[in-house]
């Protein structure tokens, strides 16, 4: 067993349920613990939730913000709404695949290669902000007025740090 595995769902769930704790509360909860949540917590989360299995999943799947397998060592948020589109979003989107080989929202292909994937692309509505658009975050880190040699900079500063820590 390996750190991907390294947690057991009955025990995580039961872990992050108290009396009165919503659904969505839990699933910050684990996602806070792991960095992602596990598709087999859908199961234990339906018990104790009272709810079918396709109702927990709805929810996981709804929001954006949870991802069912682990964030690739530079993952990259980029804000694809309203006010970040005016401002050139979307050829900026272009321009980070190019740059980085991946395609945005792959998720099924990165879950499959999540221990190998070296980047993830992911598309989010709204960074909260829309007057310094476009937005983005590496890494969790919140950029604005990202430009495409802005992003070169940013993310060639993001692989150098995840290399020296590898
Ligand atoms: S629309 Fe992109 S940060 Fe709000």
């Amino acid at each position: 067993m390996d750190d991907f595995d390294a947690f057991e769902p009955e025990q995580l769930v039961q872990r992050h349920t108290q009396p009165g704790r919503s659904l969505l509360a839990i699933l910050h909860a684990i996602q806070d613990e792991l960095g992602f949540v596990p598709p087999d917590t859908v199961a234990p989360l339906a018990r104790v939730m009272n709810l079918s299995r396709a109702e927990v999943h709805g929810v996981l799947t709804y929001y954006h913000h949870f991802r069912t397998h682990p964030a690739a060592p530079v993952t990259v948020q980029l804000c694809r709404a309203e006010a970040c589109r005016s401002m050139g979003t979307e050829a900026l989107a272009q321009h980070i695949e190019a740059r980085t080989g991946c395609r945005f929202d792959s998720a099924h292909q990165a879950a499959q290669n999540a221990r190998h994937a070296a980047v993830g692309l992911e598309s989010v509505y709204c960074l909260g902000q829309c007057a310094l658009s476009p937005a983005l975050t590496i890494n969790g880190t919140l950029h604005a007025r990202v430009t495409p040699q802005k992003f070169d900079a940013l993310f060639a500063a993001a692989t150098k740090r995840v290399e020296e820590t590898a």
